[in-house]
Formats: structure tokens, sequence, C-alpha cells
């Protein structure tokens, strides 16, 4: 399905990838195991990881769809992270995406090996995409630096090690960069590559990612204080309760609402060099605004 220039391209993407999403599970996995999968897969969620991918791929002159199981690997990977975010030894939070966590509605162990085999899954996905070898190892070597030690897993790893004590925001902002940012950065540039995309495609996306990852960051801490657990689907007062020391408490409210701003205008000036960016700026402007 290709998308007209002039209307927002989200609506039909969230609809491929829910669909997607929701037929990729083995269907040989024992069935407790695939329930946990499902059950924090198929949870809803934003899917912005997937949406960026297949925006960028499109803006970048391919198919939107060439970049959708490219996308659903980081979605995959991304669930992964939050189902083991949740647990006991990190964030010890019991609400996900409007529902229990997946250690409250199976047990700790699942939860643990749901993640484990959303990852494996999340490889699988990119071994079978149906992409020009060069094109599909280059995501493979993007997911796999994006998500471990010095990406995701690296900046959860900071996350904790700073507990206890105050952070500075530019020491929030390196976490950040790994925890957040690594798989958001990911998923951009995994688009360009679908497209097949230049360099300065490339570093386009990288621009936009940055700022992007950093202002969801500083809105997500916002949001633990500020939304309503209703529409957040997460704990609200999560991170307080714990004595982490986020943005928030780093720079306070009106500070962090500044800087999110600013952020977003600086996500959108690294578009410039991209014709029919112009939905990717405007979603820039809504996850600034987000309340969930
Ligand atoms: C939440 O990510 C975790 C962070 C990286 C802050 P999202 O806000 O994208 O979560 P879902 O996928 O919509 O549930
Ligand atoms: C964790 O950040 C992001 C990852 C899962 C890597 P948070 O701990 O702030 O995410 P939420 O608020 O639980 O979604
Ligand atoms: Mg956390
Ligand atoms: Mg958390
Ligand atoms: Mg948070």
């Amino acid at each position: 399905m290709s998308q007209s220039n002039n209307l927002p391209p989200w609506e039909g993407y969230h609809r491929q990838i829910e669909d997607w999403l929701a037929g990729c599970l083995p269907e040989d996995a024992p069935a407790r195991l695939r329930q946990a999968m499902a059950y924090s897969l198929l949870a809803g969620g934003k899917r912005l990881r997937p949406m960026l991918a297949m925006e960028f791929c499109r803006v970048c002159g391919g198919p939107a769809e060439t970049a959708l199981p490219v996308g659903c690997a980081v979605e995959l990977l991304h669930t992964y992270s939050l189902i083991h975010d949740d647990l006991p030894a990190m964030d010890n939070d019991n609400l996900r995406r409007g529902k229990p966590t997946c250690h409250i509605a199976f047990d700790e162990a699942t939860a643990i090996l749901a993640g484990d085999a959303l990852q494996a899954q999340a490889f699988a996905a990119l071994a079978a995409a149906p992409l020009p070898e060069e094109r599909r190892l280059a995501c493979v070597a993007e997911l796999a630096a994006a998500a471990g030690a010095a990406g995701m897993c690296g900046g959860q790893q900071l996350d904790l090690d700073g507990d206890g004590r105050p952070h500075t925001a530019e020491e929030l902002a390196q976490l950040q960069a790994l925890k957040t940012g690594a798989l958001f950065r990911a998923a951009c540039r995994m688009g360009v590559y679908c497209a097949g995309g230049t360099d300065a495609q490339l570093a386009a996306a990288d621009g936009y990612a940055a700022a992007l990852g950093l202002a969801f960051q500083i809105r997500d801490d916002m949001l633990d204080e500020i939304a309503d657990q209703g529409l957040l689907g997460k704990p609200v007062g999560s991170d307080r309760q714990q004595g982490k020391y986020t943005f928030l408490t780093t720079l306070g409210l009106d500070e962090c609402a500044r800087r999110v701003g600013a952020l977003t205008d600086r996500a959108i000036e690294a578009l410039r060099s991209l014709p029919e960016s112009g939905h990717l700026a405007a979603l820039a402007w809504q996850l600034a605004q987000r309340g969930s």
C-alpha cells in the first residue's frame, strides 16, 4: 500500500504492523512461552519504531512496506526490553501497555524467557527479511549494535549503576542515548538501508533520531510524574517511588518541557535535506505533546 504524501501514513502502517506481529510467533513453541510472548507483544504499544523504519524507507525512495519486517524486528526487540525492564530485579513495575506486566501475568522465569525468545525472534525476522543480502546484513549489524552492550543493554546498566545518586543532565543524556536512543536510531537507519539510501540520508536519520530519542526520554520521565495512568498504561510515580534520578528530578518540569521543545525543533531541522519528510516532522511535534 503506498501512501499519499498529504495523508499521514501512520494508521495504515499501524494496521500492517499489528498484522505482521500477530503472525510472527513460532507455532511450535511451548504454549506457555508463546502465550507470554504474545501477551506482551500484542498488548498494544505505540509501534513508533516500526513506523519510523517504514516512513524513513518511504522518504528515502522505497515502498514503506519494504521496511515492515525490519521495523517489526525492532519492535520485537523493544518488547523484550520492556519485559525485562519491568522485572523485580530492574524497575519492578506491575503495569505495562495497560495490562499487568509479563512477570505478574505469568511468572518471573517465564517473563525472562519470553524476553529472551522475543530477542531471538527479532533476529530471525531480520534473517528472513526479503531484502538484498547487503541491506539485510546491514540491518542485522545495526540492530545487534543498538541492542547490545554498547547500546540498549549498556544504557540499562548505566541506569542501574546510577541508582541512589544524583545525575547531571549530561550523564542522563549519555545513558539515554544508549537506553532509549539506540533503538530509535536503529529503526530510522534500517529504514534508510531498506530503501538503499545515501550517506546523506543516513546522516539525516541520525540527526533526527538523536534529537527525537532524547526528547522522547525526557517526555517519558515527565509523564512518569504528570500523566494520567489510565492513558499512560504504566504506573505513574514509579521513578519517584524507586528514588530514581531522572531528567525530571535533575532539571524540573519547566526545563524538561523547554528542552523537549528545543530538541523537537532540532529533530525537525535535521530533516531539512529530505523532501517529503513532513510526516516525520509532524510526528516529532506530536510526540513532544504526548500523554502516553
Ligand atoms: C517506553 O517506550 C520505554 C522507553 C523507551 C521510554 P514506548 O513509550 O515507545 O512504549 P510502547 O511501545 O508505546 O509501549
Ligand atoms: C527503559 O526506560 C527503556 C528500556 C526498556 C530500554 P524506562 O524504565 O524509563 O521505561 P518505562 O518508563 O518503564 O517504559
Ligand atoms: Mg528502566
Ligand atoms: Mg521502566
Ligand atoms: Mg520511564
